[in-house]
């Protein structure tokens, strides 16, 4: 049977496919240290897991409304009141099963056919996806190393056309840990206001930030009437598996992506959202540990990647991605790009990275490889980590195997 001609235009999110790589190599017995996926090893704190237990109890297993639970909508407001510095209505919260959703769903509801929207690259790869899929044209924005992983809004000026429906901003950012200065926001929405664009403004690691402050682009006069803020409890609180997260937004766009829930999930699991209640209300001292001890992984990892011949990697200043620049490095050891490179140190050393291939369609002028670490893992994993990547380079003979493995799979084909 023939699938519809739109699926042709969906992408996907390929950290997934190696996270099941990652599962069948340990699976066949290898050891693996996996540093590909973005969620916080460390477990959902207990007070959280004790409130959804409370709300099982107490029987709050039943359909909530579609936007999210009253009480929940309010708590939220308070907070994205609070640290954004803007007044925020209930009915401008949607509660949906993670921070996911609000891209799929901001899509659908703003974006015609045709209409272009401009994202960054490298970037989370549902945007690109989202955006092709919507039928728009995905017009990439380049982030550039030199700039610390900013853009340049010369650059930004020349995309915009009478066609720019939508800017996607996203500080700090995934995969480079980068955080947009306010100045560079401050011209943004100026360009919004101007040309009449909306802003999906991804601040899902708004709580993961080590130096200065991430600011929020709806914090502009007139720009609240046109963002869309995605935020959610995957990061914050450790909670990727229970799927939490929210977008605040104006009120007729909130009640059609309320519509939309209806039309998709009805709404997200009633319990849950009890359970995110309390994550937001209850104490946040788990929060700043977390924070605290990323911090420390993350000198750890750039000292440690800084040390290895043909990687260069800044410092990131939020998130938990490292991004080191291995240009040198795949040109040295004879890797064609950065996911020959992931493939190897898959492979050959046990450690599992992602290639920059998994942000986004790479554009010709860009002659870069990078790969992303997430620092996540315990120290003693992020330290042999460090250890086999730099032991497997090492290893002419590993890497000579491994170049050939691909070229004779590739003749095969
Ligand atoms: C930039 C960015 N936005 C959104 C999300 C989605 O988060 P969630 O797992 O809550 O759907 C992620 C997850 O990795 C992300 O990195």
């Amino acid at each position: 049977m023939k699938l519809a001609q739109r699926l042709s235009r969906l992408g996907t999110e390929t950290a997934f496919d190696v996270l099941a790589e990652v599962n069948e190599l340990r699976r066949q017995g290898r050891n693996i240290i996996a540093l590909s996926i973005g969620e916080p090893a460390c477990n959902t704190a207990d007070y959280i897991k004790n409130a959804a237990k409370k709300a099982l109890d107490e029987n709050y297993t039943h359909y909530s409304p579609s936007a999210g639970i009253p009480e929940f909508r309010e708590v939220i407001a308070k907070y994205v009141a609070s640290t954004r510095g803007i007044p925020v209505q209930p009915e401008e919260v949607v509660v949906v099963p993670g921070g996911k959703p609000i891209i799929f769903f901001a899509m659908l509801a703003c974006v015609e056919e045709g209409d272009e929207v401009i994202y960054p690259l490298p970037g989370y790869p549902i945007y690109e996806s989202m955006i092709n899929f919507a039928g728009a044209k995905a017009v990439p924005l380049r982030l550039r190393e030199e700039r610390g992983f900013s853009f340049d809004v010369q650059e930004l000026r020349s995309k915009i056309t009478e066609r720019t429906k939508m800017i996607i901003v996203n500080s700090p950012h995934n995969p480079t840990g980068g955080i947009i200065p306010k100045q560079d926001l401050h011209e943004i929405a100026e360009l919004s206001l101007k040309h009449d664009f909306w802003v999906l403004s991804d601040e899902i690691y708004s709580r993961i930030v080590y130096e200065g402050k991430a600011e929020s682009i709806s914090q502009f006069p007139g720009m609240k009437e046109r963002t869309i803020i995605l935020d959610g409890h995957s990061k914050t609180y450790a909670m990727t598996g229970w799927r939490v997260g929210y977008g605040v937004m104006p009120k007729h766009l909130a009640a059609s992506v309320a519509k939309l829930m209806t039309n998709s999930n009805s709404c997200t699991a009633t319990f849950t959202q009890h359970a995110a209640m309390a994550a937001m209300l209850g104490p946040q001292e788990t929060v700043d540990e977390m924070v605290k001890d990323f911090r420390a992984h993350r000198d750890l990892i750039v000292d440690g990647l800084n040390l290895i011949d043909g990687f260069f990697c800044r410092k990131p200043v939020g998130a938990f991605y490292a991004y080191p620049n291995v240009t040198r490095a795949c040109r040295t050891h004879g890797f064609k790009d950065s996911k020959q490179m992931q493939q190897f140190l898959l492979h050959k050393g046990g450690v599992a990275v992602l290639g920059q291939q998994c942000f986004g369609t790479r554009s010709p002028e860009d002659d870069q490889d990078y790969i992303r670490l997430s620092y996540v893992s315990s120290v003693e994993d992020i330290k042999e980590a460090l250890r086999r990547i730099e032991t497997s380079l090492n290893n002419s003979k590993l890497v000579e195997e491994f170049l050939d493995e691909q070229r004779t799979k590739e003749m095969a084909k």
